[in-house]
């Protein structure tokens, strides 16, 4: 299966139409192996040496990541966390990187802790506009510009087009945390980004059964050796398991996607005008901010993920959470389980997060079911 041939869906579905040589299974094995044997002539010909490295049950899916997101190169790592804290790991220490306000909240916490104690100097702009980007970056200096789009918990979105050109004009990187969007939605690397990251947790995988991330290299260059190299000096390679089941996931990713963002678009249109809701946050709406550039740079949908802000607040917010029935009150998203969760609470003290914010990952439940879960316990929440 030639991935110039065939759609992006048809290679998800068959995960590159890969059979296995030995056995023509259509499945791959899993290689439990950690380590391989060395040739009579002192050679590694096989080009296995030891599974800190890398495991012959990643190859698979790291080629259908890389074609997915159009890139050269793509490597799975054992959480979406540490596929991300490599990109900045891969720099040294002096180096400026600018980040958004907005972001996954852990990420950000270590970028305000561990790496700003490293040394990096990190710069927290409003990366929904992009000329905050523009003003932070310092040419020569600047190394990496790092977006999310659409960005937790409120979904902002940046121009990644833009931001390409500002991070390139001043010799920097742009790196794109794609989890949101998924290939499905948005191709990072065809708007110029260098890097796309994934917490494979979430959509790609798809079913909360496994963390895992993935990287995605426009190019094969100096950078992407360094980022290879860390994964294999510290060991942050996914669980041979974990990346089977990540296949298997990746397999489903395109219908997954298309169903949970008619249903997020249909609940975000529904809950606007809802009496206990104040604000709906969702880039697929006319209304929302970013809705333009989301327009130019997403296609087929605008993702599953939206956030309600509650009228009356926290204690309203949370007093809903309590009252669904199909909802699951958990974090995480991307799963085929729909989930919610007073995004605050943890995120904790410092956060940008609104108190009245519920974040809802819209999974693959009758959509009907979902409006109608929330809707009851939005106004028994009220009545209580
Ligand atoms: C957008 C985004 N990026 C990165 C991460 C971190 O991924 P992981 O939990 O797989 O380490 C998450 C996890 O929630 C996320 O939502």
């Amino acid at each position: 299966m030639s991935d110039k041939n065939f759609a992006a869906a048809s290679l998800a579905a068959q995960a590159m139409g890969w059979i296995d040589p030995v056995t023509k299974a259509v499945v791959p094995p899993i290689h439990m192996a950690s380590t391989y044997l060395r040739d009579a002539d002192n050679a590694y010909r096989s080009g296995r040496i030891y599974a800190r490295a890398d495991n012959p049950t990643f190859d698979q899916v790291e080629a259908t990541l890389a074609a997915l997101e159009v890139g050269a190169r793509a490597l799975v790592f054992s959480s979406g966390m540490s596929a991300a804290s490599a990109c900045f790991l891969a720099l040294s220490p002096g180096d400026h990187v600018v980040v958004p306000k907005v972001m996954y909240w852990a990420l950000r916490s270590w970028l305000a802790g561990f790496a700003t104690q490293w040394g990096l100097q990190v710069e927290f702009v409003d990366a929904d506009h992009s000329d905050a980007i523009a003003t932070a970056v310092q040419a020569g200096k600047t190394k990496l510009v790092w977006i999310e789009t659409p960005a937790n918990p409120t979904w902002t979105i940046t121009d990644i087009a833009a931001a390409a050109e500002i991070a390139h004009r001043a010799g920097a990187l742009l790196a794109v945390d794609s989890t949101v969007a998924t290939p499905v939605l948005t191709r990072p690397i065809e708007q110029g980004a260098d890097i796309v990251m994934h917490s494979a947790t979430k959509y790609l995988n798809g079913h909360s059964d496994i963390i895992a991330g993935a990287l995605v290299g426009a190019r094969d260059d100096a950078y992407w050796t360094k980022l290879t190299a860390i994964r294999a000096q510290l060991g942050t390679i996914l669980g041979q398991t974990e990346a089977w089941l990540l296949l298997r996931g990746m397999r489903t990713l395109f219908p997954r996607v298309a169903w949970a963002c008619r249903s997020a678009q249909a609940l975000a249109e529904r809950f606007a005008s809802h009496p206990m809701v104040d604000h709906v946050l969702y880039p697929g709406l006319a209304s929302f901010a970013g809705h333009a550039i989301a327009r130019k740079q997403m296609r087929d949908g605008f993702g599953g993920m939206l956030s309600v802000r509650v009228k009356g607040g926290e204690r309203a917010a949370i007093a809903t959470a309590a009252r669904v029935e199909l909802w699951k009150r958990a974090t995480s998203l991307g799963g085929v389980e729909s989930l919610i969760e007073h995004r605050a609470s943890i995120e904790g003290t410092g956060t940008p997060c609104p108190a009245d914010l519920l974040r809802l990952s819209v999974g693959v439940e009758d959509s009907d079911d979902l409006y109608r879960d929330l809707d009851q316990a939005l106004r028994r929440a009220h009545n209580a």
